[in-house]
């Protein structure tokens, strides 16, 4: 970079001063800025004050709708005293604020939500202009896109505009494994399997950050359940930890080092995870690499020296109750000021790379409608064709009207609530998405659905922050209603739709995993009416998580599971009926055939306990006198590692629709399966795949390896590898190939700490799902190989039974 005539003069006098026209006491006088000098000078120049201000934030302004709930109470607290005079909002609506040192160069850091898409207030007071983010589709979908490509290009457009409303640091993505599809944040993240969860974070790491904005992936570690989320001691196994709920993260730190880690609300094996040394200082630091910070989740943990020395930070959103004890605890000698020094290290390290550190000057208008196009493009890629009998879809040719059934069709859900929710400038219904690509909805029904929107919203209560949206129930739809649609429509669309956010897990009753009675009437009268009329009827699924399929699946024709796509979603639905666009989204969990298939079910979300004595230290207990009793405070993962198609498929459970799974319009073949070796001499699994069919399409290639039981027991397969291809042509085929490593044949071997690829042959299954085995060969391993050892960490504080009998 050039330097000005300015700055040259500016350091002309600074070096001649030092030189001897100033005293050497007036150079060392001026206090080392940031950047321009070695940090550690920064730090010596630090006040213990200044410090412990620094390693939490400035406190919060409460989102609107935080009042009156149990879950608001857990967010309150003093929690949002800031810790400087003021509050700084610098961004309006963003999470939270780091705190300024402006003598010594270190500059706020401005952290705002969410995995969607940025979370900021979209209007503010006094000023015309608006500050509306693009809702992307949420994470659900992005993962069963299995595109790390197109999500690279969806975590650039979020990073943009990141940069561009002035913030530093995207809260995001979230990426806990799916363990029970009942998780009220499991639209946030991706996927019940580590490996597809690890390389799509990795690629919407890189996005964000290509940005120069910071990504911070969250909740660190095993937060897989919402319920009394912020005292709830998770149970897991050394192993089951490695294989499943910490390996995407490793995936994610060494492929794409984001600059932020957020460590989660819950404690594992009994300790706090933003106070457990293990997993943030040798799981983290030591046995991954990673380079960046770590900050708690919003009020997070209970004590914070014990953060401190656990490798946690920085304390979000923050208040002057931690930091005065910080301050104690290093004058009492409890808290060696080298441990917090090495906090602040860390921060300033990072926070040199944000823009508002380098004074970039944001302009508060990226490119909506390029990204808006971005979100389009991924909604449509990860939209799953679940059934679609006698090639229902796409419309035939010449399809006009089409009759829209369900209120979600009206009413579209875009994305999940909390902090995960978007404030975008608009979205885009199903019945909009028809009329812009050209059809007729059926304006008979649209005034009949009107009607009944408008008179059931009213009696329906205002919902906070943390509580999930309560809907409309759906109409009971007659017959003679239903008959009318069909003679005057060309096909039928029913909209099934579910929402849920964090703070709360859904149920597996009727109107949430499971549909309700006037739902499956719905789907039935409908149907009936259509066929009778020689007619189809397609379910869209509007939802976030998993839910109940198998008892109503054989009714319509066709189901396309849309997920929560974003502001576009109507246009994306209406790209894959008209056949625009064919699908190519794939499962990235399990659709069970009963919630009591689910191997979590019998515990998730934990047993009670009275805890009341054990979280006396807690912020939130210390306000609001500890959890009510009936809230549960430990859950146990008694499945060890047979999460999601690792049992179903290692203890032969049917499920409705398995991992992997999703249909196109056309049909792709696999063959000639060689094994050979790769330029690295690794070896290497390669075939063809052909597109068969005739329609232009993308299939997605899954590698599994079934590994030989030794001394460590295994699934009976376990994805090792994936690739999308490209479009391929009717006739047209493409090679694939994938590189066996030696780690992707080893398990974690708890008691030497270690991965080992264990002697024995090993399956090497090439599929178009977990289920749909296409071509299969074999690899002798012919001796045992320990691979990597590992910090002895996370083990269990009491005897406890994790593992599955
Ligand atoms: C959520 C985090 C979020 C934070 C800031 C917490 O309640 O768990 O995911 O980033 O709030 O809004």
């Amino acid at each position: 970079m050039k330097k000005s005539g300015k700055t040259l003069a500016v350091l002309f006098t600074f070096l001649m001063a030092c030189a001897g026209i100033m005293t050497l006491t007036q150079c060392e006088k001026t206090p080392p800025m940031l950047g321009k000098t070695d940090p550690n000078k920064v730090i010596a120049a630090m006040t213990l004050e200044e410090k412990a201000a620094l390693v939490v934030g400035t406190g919060m302004i409460l989102p609107a709708g935080f009042s009156g709930t149990t879950d608001v109470a857990e967010k309150s607290g003093d929690a949002a005293t800031p810790v400087a005079a003021e509050i700084k909002e610098l961004v309006s609506g963003a999470a939270g604020t780091t705190y300024s040192v402006p003598r010594l160069g270190i500059t706020a850091m401005v952290l705002a939500d969410g995995p969607a898409g940025l979370r900021i207030n979209p209007t503010r007071t006094g000023d015309t202009n608006t500050y509306y983010a693009t809702a992307f589709p949420v994470g659900t979908l992005l993962a069963s896109t299995w595109d790390t490509e197109l999500v690279l290009k969806v975590g650039e457009a979020m990073g943009n505009e990141v940069l561009e409303y002035g913030v530093d640091f995207l809260l995001g993505p979230g990426m806990n494994i799916h363990r029970n599809p009942l998780c009220g944040r499991n639209f946030e993240y991706y996927s019940e399997d580590p490996l597809v969860t690890g390389k799509i974070t990795a690629s919407m790491v890189k996005g964000i950050q290509s940005q120069g904005v910071g990504a911070t992936i969250k909740h660190f570690a095993a937060n897989n359940a919402e319920t009394n989320r912020m005292n709830l001691d998770t149970y897991v196994s050394e192993r089951a930890l490695r294989e499943i709920y910490l390996e995407g993260y490793r995936i994610a730190v060494e492929e794409a080092q984001p600059w932020a880690v957020m460590s989660s609300y819950n404690k594992i094996n009994g300790t706090y995870t933003s106070e457990s040394y293990d997993l943030l200082t040798k799981v983290l630091r030591d046995d991954w690499g990673f380079k960046g910070l770590v900050m708690t989740d919003w009020m997070g943990g209970s004590d914070p020296v014990a953060q401190m020395k656990a490798g946690n930070d920085l304390l979000m959103p923050g208040n002057t109750t931690q930091s005065d004890k910080i301050i104690a605890a290093v004058k009492d000698g409890t808290l060696d000021e080298k441990v917090l020094d090495n906090n602040v290290a860390r921060i300033l390290n990072v926070q040199q790379k944000t823009p508002r550190f380098k004074g970039y000057a944001y302009s508060n208008k990226p490119d909506m409608k390029a990204h808006a196009d971005v979100a389009r493009k991924a909604a449509v890629d990860g939209m799953v064709l679940l059934k679609n009998s006698e090639k229902a879809l796409p419309f035939k040719e010449g399809t006009k009207t089409i009759a829209a059934f369900g209120n979600t069709s009206y009413d579209i859900i875009t994305g999940g609530t909390g902090s995960g929710n978007v404030n975008e400038a608009y979205s885009v219904s199903l019945v909009d998405g028809l009329k812009n690509a050209g059809y007729t909805v059926n304006e008979d029904l649209i005034k009949i659905y009107d009607a009944y929107i408008t008179e059931g919203k009213k009696n329906l209560p205002a919902t906070g922050f943390f509580e999930t949206p309560k809907t409309v129930p759906e109409m009971d739809v007659t017959g003679a209603v239903a008959g009318k649609m069909a003679r005057a429509s060309d096909y039928a669309l029913i909209t099934i739709g579910r929402n849920s956010g964090e703070g709360n897990d859904r149920s597996s009753g009727e109107g949430d995993f499971t549909l309700t009675a006037a739902e499956k009437k719905m789907i039935s009268t409908v149907t009936d009416a259509f066929h009778k009329a020689g007619k189809k009827s397609i379910v869209i699924l509007n939802i976030g998580g998993v839910i109940e399929t198998a008892s109503w699946r054989d009714i319509p024709d066709a189901i396309l599971l849309a997920w929560q796509a974003g502001q576009e979603t109507g246009n994306c639905i209406a790209d894959i009926i008209s056949g625009k666009v064919n699908p190519s989204g794939k499962l990235a969990s399990t659709f069970p055939i009963k919630y009591e298939d689910v191997p979590s079910s019998g515990n998730f979300p934990g047993v009670v306990l009275d805890t009341a004595a054990e979280d006396a230290g807690n912020i939130q207990a210390a306000t609001t006198a500890g959890p009510p009793p009936s809230k549960p405070s430990e859950i146990v993962y008694k499945e060890g590692i047979y999460v999601g198609y690792r049992y179903y498929d290692s203890f032969k459970v049917a499920p409705s629709y398995e991992f992997g799974y999703g249909l196109s319009y056309t049909t792709f073949e696999y063959g000639n399966i060689r094994l050979g070796i790769d330029a690295s001499r690794k070896p290497a699994l390669s075939v063809d795949v052909t597109n068969t069919g005739d329609t232009a399409g993308r299939e997605v290639v899954q590698l599994y390896i079934g590994a030989p039981s030794g001394k460590l027991e295994k699934p009976e397969k376990e994805l090792k590898g994936f690739y999308k291809t490209k479009l391929l042509a009717p006739g047209e085929k493409e090679a694939v190939t994938f590189v066996i490593s030696q780690r992707s044949m080893a398990s974690f071997d708890a008691a030497t700490s270690s991965w080992v690829a264990e002697k024995g042959r090993y399956r090497l299954i090439l599929g178009a799902s977990s289920r749909d085995v296409r071509q299969e060969t074999y690899f002798d391993n012919v001796n045992d190989v320990t691979l990597k050892t590992e910090s002895k960490a996370l083990t269990l504080s009491r005897n406890i039974e994790v593992e599955k009998e």
